[in-house]
């Protein structure tokens, strides 16, 4: 049983790790150890005695809560912030009860408030096969008047106290997503958020702890993610007595929650985690609960076509046919027509709202060029922007109150256009139906999502405006989840001008996500790698392009998107017989490795920014093959070798990489490297299979 009751509390063990709680005097929960599983279960020490410091930190100040309230003597930061009706603005939760569901390895530990009718659940699940952890509470109004939320976090935890800490997370801004940062935490309060109503380019909510001498392969590390696509943010709190706690939920900036009487709120979830054979073991945990999540777990994704770049708005039947014709030569699967198609649309200053097809574009509707792309063996997929209104259009002539605004202000445009109010459900049941019409008259598989600004003069006239944050998220995941739900074989692409929401919530709808608008290869080959740390490779849409890069080979571009869900980008029309040629081969290695890389376990090398080398590998999932990705982005430095070795194979079983005439074991790979002399945009692929001749070889 994974949910242990011992002397001193809760020990939650998963298949290699362990995390143990417990109850204060004050009854109060508390955390006695997170680590690896421990061979004994009175190894599990108990809750040590915090003593306090002086009159200005009593013991409560020191103690490592797991649902800290903002209360008495203690300063750090809380994971809950109430005002009663009467003014108090103290919670003071104490342990009533708890609840264990073996069957959902779900443990719920009861807290009541000791003077108000507040109440909180504090919920643990265990995905006790992928070493993962969930963590959400559930807090609940029993009284008669409102009680006012005004931080209402998911969780926190604590790292083991007297360690170095760095902390590992992901910056970027549009057109430049997904750098990775690792930094000393410093004394002091470190705070990532997102203000901005999605997740963002800007901040990633994830992030890893490791000691400073964790590297990819080897040492400990801690990690949180958050299933939330909105406002977000992450408190990592090293203290002045050396231990580090870390909180995250939903932005608690211009936020505040009316709970009603009766009523209840539930914070998203957040899942941690601890492993101790590197970063890369930390991804493969993050990876596993990911694939858990989107909707199409098991479908291997088409390769896709997308003339965004090459026709921007300038889409229609003809124009589109021609693009199809040459993608299906090169053995595209799906067709996928981007923004312009709808009413009014020719530029982006008209037509977001209006989701029906533009007349004098399509005359007879989207049918003929959906045949037609059906008739040459493809699927055909459709952009929609849906949260989305330009003030030059027919939805917003008819409904200027439906988009995010206060009476008193002007209206905020960028990109020329409003946000619509997804708080509200008028606006949701009109998006529902909407685009139910729009997949059910036509029959599309795919649908890209899009997202291309923020939300600003977010006004809201229920009796607490600051709801309309977390109230839009709702609504966004409504509209999404009911047509998730109404049309289940559609593949869902989450993009945001990029990557503004690409996120552990959003995966719960969308399949894959779009990286960034920044497709230049040598620039997405460290934003895969970092995407790559949280997110698995069937998640990662990627298209070879041509925006002033085409003198870089092809095989390079190709070979960089590779290693996600394939798609192409490029201007198709302007390809000679031997770039289409070459195309068609490439496609078609794809096709043959893709199991290898969209389902398979991905090992990360340490890029070396001086030859300007990076290299993955991915291994199938039954371990019997490996797809191996070298690459040399451009760097002035003449001769520069990188060596490479392949891990995690089966250690005694022996695999072949034909082009490489090399044959030896997995132990063999992972230790004997191989040195690559590349020149500047230079890459490899060499796929290693496990020789079988009735039995796998044995050494
Ligand atoms: C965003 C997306 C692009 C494209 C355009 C269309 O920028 O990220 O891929 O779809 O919108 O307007």
């Amino acid at each position: 049983m994974p949910i242990i009751v011992d002397p001193h509390g809760y020990v939650l063990e998963t298949a290699h790790h362990a995390y143990a709680i417990g109850l204060t005097p004050e009854k109060e929960l508390a955390l006695r150890y997170w680590g690896p599983k421990l061979p004994h279960r009175d190894d599990y020490p108990p809750l040590p005695r915090h003593e306090g410091w002086a009159s200005f930190n009593g013991a409560e100040h020191v103690t490592p809560h797991e649902y800290p309230t903002y209360r008495g003597n203690k300063f750090t930061e809380p994971c809950l912030k109430t005002t009663f009706a009467d003014g108090v603005r103290d919670t003071w939760l104490t342990f009533q009860r708890a609840i264990i569901v073996d069957e959902e390895d779900t443990l719920t530990l009861r807290f009541d408030d000791d003077h108000y009718p507040l109440r909180v659940y504090v919920v643990y699940r265990l995905l006790a096969d992928i070493d993962v952890i969930e963590r959400y509470v559930e807090i609940q109004n029993h009284g008669d008047t409102p009680i006012t939320l005004e931080r209402a976090f998911s969780a926190m935890w604590h790292l083991p106290p007297a360690g170095r800490y760095e902390m590992i997370h992901f910056t970027g801004r549009w057109f430049d997503e997904w750098q990775m940062q690792r930094d000393p935490l410093p004394r002091g309060i470190t705070r990532l958020d997102s203000k901005r109503g999605t997740s963002s380019h800007h901040h990633h909510p994830a992030a890893l702890f490791a000691h400073p001498h964790t590297t990819e392969t080897h040492g400990e590390c801690w990690f949180a993610t958050l299933e939330y696509s909105g406002s977000w943010a992450l408190l990592a709190e090293h203290t002045d007595f050396d231990t580090v706690r870390v909180s995250m939920g939903v932005n608690d900036w211009d936020f505040a929650h009316r709970l009603e009487a009766g009523a209840s709120f539930i914070a998203p979830s957040v899942f941690v985690g601890y492993a101790d054979g590197g970063l890369q073991d930390a991804s493969q945990r993050l990876h596993a609960l990911a694939r858990r999540k989107v909707p199409h777990p098991q479908q291997l994704r088409p390769v896709l076509y997308n003339s965004w770049e090459a026709t921007a708005f300038h889409v229609d039947v003809q124009s589109q046919k021609r693009y199809a014709d040459i993608a299906a030569e090169l053995g595209v699967e799906l067709f996928v027509m981007d923004d312009g198609w709808f009413h009014g649309r020719s530029s982006d200053a008209a037509g977001l709202g209006d989701w029906f097809p533009d007349p004098k574009k399509f005359p007879d509707g989207l049918k003929p060029l959906i045949d037609h792309v059906k008739a040459l063996g493809m699927q055909f997929g459709l952009w929609i922007e849906p949260e989305m209104v330009n003030p030059d259009s027919d939805l917003y002539r008819a409904h200027p109150d439906w988009a995010l605004h206060y009476p008193t202000r002007a209206r905020t445009t960028a990109r020329n256009q409003l946000v619509l109010n997804l708080a509200r459900p008028d606006v949701q049941d009109y998006l529902i139906d909407t685009l139910s019409r729009l997949l059910s008259e036509n029959d599309i598989a795919f649908i890209k999502w899009d997202m291309n600004r923020n939300l600003t003069e977010a006004g809201w006239d229920g009796p607490e405006p600051k709801e309309v944050w977390w109230r839009y998220v709702e609504g966004l995941y409504r509209v999404w989840g009911t047509l998730r739900d109404r049309f289940p074989r559609v593949i869902w692409q989450s993009c945001s001008g990029g990557g503004g929401r690409a996120d552990l919530g959003i995966l719960r709808f969308a399949d894959q996500v779009w990286l960034s608008d920044n497709t230049e290869p040598t620039r997405r080959l460290p934003m895969q790698h970092h995407y790559l740390m949280l997110y698995p490779p069937n998640t990662l849409e990627a298209w070879v392009t041509d925006m002033g890069w085409e003198q870089m080979p092809l095989t390079f571009r190709f070979h960089v998107s590779m290693c996600g869900s394939l798609g192409v980008g490029a201007n198709i029309t302007r390809w000679d017989d031997a770039q289409q040629a070459a195309a068609r081969d490439l496609i078609a290695q794809y096709k043959a490795i893709r199991h290898i890389v969209q389902q398979g376990r991905v090992y990360r090398h340490e890029p070396d920014p001086r030859g300007g080398y990076y290299a993955l590998h991915f291994v199938s999932a039954d371990q019997r093959e490996c797809a191996l990705f070298v690459f040399r982005a451009y760097s002035p430095e003449p001769a520069h070798p990188y060596y490479v070795t392949v891990r995690g194979l089966l250690p005694e079983a022996r695999y072949g990489a034909a082009a490489l005439g090399i044959s030896r074991s997995g132990t063999g790979w992972a230790h004997v490297p191989l040195r690559f002399d590349l020149q500047p945009f230079e890459s490899r692929l060499y796929v290693l299979k496990a020789e079988y001749d009735g039995e796998y070889h044995d050494f």
